[in-house]
């Protein structure tokens, strides 16, 4: 089999590009180790930012987004029992986020691309890439048994952070800048009203937690907790509890408990890989780099990354030459870094880490202190928030 550009994964980076280049009249193949059901299930990111909604109305995959997301206008901090409002829409000059889960945002990109008979290959193992170094890279995989070929112009890693194309540029090509945290966010996904109708974040002595929701009547919560703490020593009771004190009386009294129907488990990670092409391989999204999930920018990021790529191999295509091809990882991680240190920002003010002794305790609360009373700061906070432009 013969494409242009031939795309591994199919995760929000994957799909997006694939319709995109579509757009451009551009064709691809993208193989997905798991299956679509698989796909379609996982539980993920929740906030969009405006850039990202745009992107997907441009490929004509917005209709169900617009109809049943949630525009939000701010979200609330607390900090022990302070609290107070990010205006987003006023301290931005009109900007808002898309409460909208990932989980829909990749049914969508999956159905539009069946119905309009994009070439979809989910369950393709064993994906290896070849020559990527000179002229005519191929994929070779295997799929319901039989082994495939993809011959290309270009290859897409958007695999994830544990694919195989990140792993298939020599060591000595990249240079990794990484950042562990000493934590994991334990989500419960529950078909119950959210305690506000915007997001809150909270951070108390015990550790940091997030009220968010999928609509009006299923919420998400997060709790920090140990990283090696295991999911069935959280019972839904003692996560209700947990989530309760460390919101406060405030907002304690407007949870809402019911079952969880989903539970789990992320780590939190700083991570970007530079540069973001090797030869004809490009890395978009999550194969590229990582974010803790404090400022909800893993998704929106990987949107970005496809957005610029999809332009610079729409320029060679029009004859344009390598200009573009060229210019798409310093271009990606301008951005991509800005991302790096929101999110890594936001998740030092918000946590609890094992050394925050009293001093730094009392920072973080001077930090929220001036958050709450400076204009400029929660400017800085809601630009940053609602997504840097694409430039
Ligand atoms: P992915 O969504 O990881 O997609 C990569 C795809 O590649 C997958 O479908 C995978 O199966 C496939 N793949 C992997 N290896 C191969 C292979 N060898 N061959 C073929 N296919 C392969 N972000 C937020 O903003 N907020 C959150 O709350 C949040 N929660 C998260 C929770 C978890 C558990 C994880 C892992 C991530 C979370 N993120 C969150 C981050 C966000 O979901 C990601 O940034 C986003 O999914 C990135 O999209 P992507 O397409 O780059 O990668
Ligand atoms: C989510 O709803 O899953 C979510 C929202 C905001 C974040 C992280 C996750 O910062």
């Amino acid at each position: 089999m013969r494409t242009q550009v031939a795309i591994i994964g199919a995760g929000p980076a994957g799909l997006l590009l694939s319709h995109l280049l579509r757009v451009e009249g551009i064709d691809s193949v993208v193989l997905e180790r798991r299956s679509r059901e698989y796909v379609e299930a996982r539980i993920r990111a929740g906030v969009l930012e405006q850039i990202t909604v745009q992107l997907l109305e441009r490929v004509g995959v917005g209709e169900r987004m617009r109809r049943e997301g949630l525009v939000h206008d701010g979200f609330n901090m607390v900090f022990d029992q302070a609290r107070f409002r990010i205006d987003l829409k006023r301290l931005t000059g009109g900007s808002s986020v898309m409460v909208y889960g990932q989980t829909e945002v990749t049914r969508d990109l999956v159905e539009a691309g069946l119905a309009r008979d994009m070439p979809l290959v989910f369950e393709a193992e064993d994906v290896a890439l070849h020559g990527l170094d000179g002229a005519r890279p191929e994929v070779s995989y295997v799929h319901g048994g039989q082994p495939g070929l993809l011959e290309c112009d270009f290859v897409a890693g958007c695999d994830g952070f544990h694919g195989v194309c990140r792993a298939s540029i020599p060591p000595a090509a990249l240079k990794l800048y990484e950042r562990v945290y000493p934590f994991g966010w334990l989500g419960i996904l529950a078909d119950v009203p959210p305690a506000d109708h915007e997001l809150i974040y909270c951070s108390h002595e015990r550790g940091f937690a997030l009220a968010s929701m999928r609509s009006a009547a299923r919420s998400r919560y997060y709790l920090q907790c140990p990283i090696d703490e295991r999911i069935e020593d959280w019972p839904d009771e003692r996560f209700w509890q947990e989530l309760e004190l460390r919101l406060g009386e405030g907002f304690a009294a407007s949870v809402t408990r019911g079952p969880s129907i989903e539970k789990s488990l992320a780590p939190l990670r700083s991570f970007v890989a530079e540069p973001m092409r090797w030869g004809r391989l490009f890395l978009a999204g999550d194969a590229a780099h990582i974010v803790p999930p404090t400022g909800a920018k893993g998704l929106n990021l990987a949107a970005s990354d496809v957005h610029f790529l999809s332009e610079a191999l729409a320029a060679y295509y029009r004859g344009g030459g390598m200009a573009g091809i060229e210019g798409y990882s310093g271009q990606a991680l301008a951005r991509v870094w800005k991302a790096e240190r929101f999110s890594w920002w936001f998740t030092s003010l918000m946590h609890r880490f094992p050394d925050t002794d009293a001093f730094g305790r009392r920072i973080q609360q001077a930090e929220f202190d001036y958050l709450s009373r400076s204009h400029a700061a929660a400017a800085s906070v809601a630009e940053n928030y609602v997504g840097l432009p694409l430039e």
